[in-house]
C-alpha cells in the first residue's frame, strides 16, 4: 500500500485533482492555509449576506470542462447567470449584451469547492512552509512547526510565487514558478439599504481604477437585505495602492463607481475591501501542470494554464494525469 499524497491548496486546481486521484483509488491528505476551501473561489460571510470577492463567474470552452460543469450544474453546485451586461469606456456607460453562456457557483461561489471537498481528508488554517524528501518519501512543516508525513507523492497547487519556497527539492520546478509573476486585486463590497436605480447587473470597465463590477444579487440563488455591488480594481491601480488602508481603498473605488453608473449613489450601509495579493498571472502560459515524476512532485495552479477557474481546473487534472501515469506507465 502507498503512502497517501499530500495536496497543498485546495483551490479548485488542488480539488480537481484529489479528485482524480481519489476516484483513481488513491488516498489524499489536503493542506489549506485558509479557514475553508476555495482559494480564489472562495466567498467570504459578511452583514451583508455571503459575497463572491474573487471569482466573479467563469465561462466553459474546453470540452472536458464544459462536460463536468454540466455535471455540476445537474448536482446544482452551478448555475447559469446571465446578468444585464454594460461595458464602460470612453464613451460612456453602455450596455453589451452577447450570448456569452457564463457560470457561478450557487448560491454562493465556495459551494463549489466545498462539494468537491466533500468529506476527503483536510487540514485547515495549516501553512506548509516546508516539503522535503527523506530516502523513500515526502514530509511537510507547516508553519506551527508541525511535522506532517510520510507521503509518496506532493502536489502543490498553490499560486506560483506561493510554490516557488515549497520546491525547492526540484530547482528547476523551483524556477519555473519563481518566473511567473502574479497580479494583485483590490476587491470592494458597498451594500447599499435602497436599492440603486439602475438596470446594469455587471460591467467591465475601461479606463480608470476599475475593471469590473457586479451587482450581487443578480446571481442566481443570493440573497441579503442590501443591494451589494463588488468592484474590482485594475491589476495596475492595485499595483499603485497595493498598502493602501482599506478604508482608503473603499473611498476610492467608491468614487470611480460613483462616476460611471449614472444614478445616484447614496452612502453605503455597508462596505468592505479584500486584498488578493496573487490574483491573476500577469502573463499566459501552455504549462498544463509541471512535474518531476521521478521524485514524485507535482504542480499545478491556473498560473499554468490560463489564469481563469478553468485553467485551474484543467491544470488539477493534468497534474493527476500526469502522477497515474508514472505510476502505471
Ligand atoms: P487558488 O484558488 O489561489 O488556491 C490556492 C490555495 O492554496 C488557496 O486556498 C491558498 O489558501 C492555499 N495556499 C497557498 N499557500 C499555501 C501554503 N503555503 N500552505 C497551505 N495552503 C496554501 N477567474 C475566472 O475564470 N473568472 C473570473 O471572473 C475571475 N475573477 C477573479 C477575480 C479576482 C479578484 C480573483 C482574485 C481571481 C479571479 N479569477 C477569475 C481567477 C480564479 O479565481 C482563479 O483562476 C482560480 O480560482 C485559481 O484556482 P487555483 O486552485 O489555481 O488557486
Ligand atoms: P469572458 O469571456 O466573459 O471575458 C473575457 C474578457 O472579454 C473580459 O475581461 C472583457 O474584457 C471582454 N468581454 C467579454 N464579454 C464582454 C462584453 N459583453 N462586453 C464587453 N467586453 C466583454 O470570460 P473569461 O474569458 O472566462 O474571463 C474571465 C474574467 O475573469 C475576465 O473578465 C478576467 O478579467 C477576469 N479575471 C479577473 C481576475 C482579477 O484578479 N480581477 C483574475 C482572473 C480573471
Amino acid at each position: 500500500m502507498n503512502a497517501p499524497i499530500a495536496i497543498i491548496g485546495t483551490g479548485l486546481a488542488g480539488l480537481s485533482a484529489a479528485q482524480s486521484l481519489h476516484a483513481a483509488g488513491l488516498e489524499v491528505e489536503l493542506f489549506d492555509k485558509s479557514r475553508g476551501s476555495g482559494g480564489r473561489m472562495a466567498s467570504k460571510r459578511s452583514d451583508a449576506g455571503s459575497l463572491d470577492l474573487g471569482a466573479q463567474y467563469f465561462t466553459a470552452r474546453d470540452r472536458r470542462f464544459v462536460e463536468v460543469v454540466q455535471q455540476w450544474q445537474a448536482r446544482g453546485w452551478v448555475a447559469e447567470w446571465d446578468p444585464q451586461l454594460y461595458h464602460y469606456n470612453q464613451n460612456g456607460l453602455l450596455p453589451s449584451p452577447d450570448e456569452q453562456v457564463r457560470w457561478v457557483g450557487t448560491p454562493r461561489m465556495s459551494a463549489i469547492s466545498r462539494a468537491l471537498l466533500g468529506a476527503l481528508p483536510v487540514h485547515f488554517s495549516c501553512r506548509i512552509t516546508e516539503v522535503f524528501r527523506g530516502e523513500q518519501h515526502w514530509s511537510l512543516q507547516d508553519a506551527e512547526g508541525n511535522g506532517h508525513g510520510p507521503y509518496s507523492a506532493v502536489l502543490v497547487a498553490t499560486p506560483a510565487p506561493q510554490a516557488t519556497n515549497l520546491l525547492a527539492a526540484a530547482p528547476k520546478l523551483a524556477g519555473a514558478a519563481a518566473s511567473v509573476i502574479m497580479e494583485p486585486t483590490w476587491a470592494v463590497a458597498l451594500g447599499f439599504a435602497t436599492p440603486l436605480e439602475t438596470r446594469v447587473e455587471a460591467c467591465f470597465v475601461q479606463g480608470g481604477a476599475l475593471d469590473w463590477l457586479a451587482r450581487n444579487r443578480s446571481k442566481p440563488g443570493r440573497d441579503g437585505g442590501f443591494d451589494t455591488w463588488v468592484l474590482h480594481a485594475t491589476s495596475a491601480w492595485s499595483r499603485q495602492h497595493l498598502d493602501l488602508p482599506k478604508d482608503a481603498v473603499i473611498e476610492r473605488l467608491h468614487g470611480a463607481f460613483a462616476e460611471l453608473i449614472g444614478c445616484a449613489l447614496p452612502a453605503p450601509a455597508f462596505a468592505l475591501a479584500h486584498r488578493w495579493l496573487y490574483a491573476r498571472p500577469a502573463g499566459g502560459h501552455e504549462w498544463g501542470a509541471l512535474a518531476d515524476a521521478d521524485l514524485g512532485l507535482y504542480v499545478c495552479g491556473d498560473w499554468c494554464l490560463s489564469g481563469r477557474v478553468e485553467g485551474a481546473w484543467l491544470s488539477g487534472q493534468e497534474a493527476a494525469r500526469r502522477l497515474l501515469e508514472h505510476r502505471n506507465p
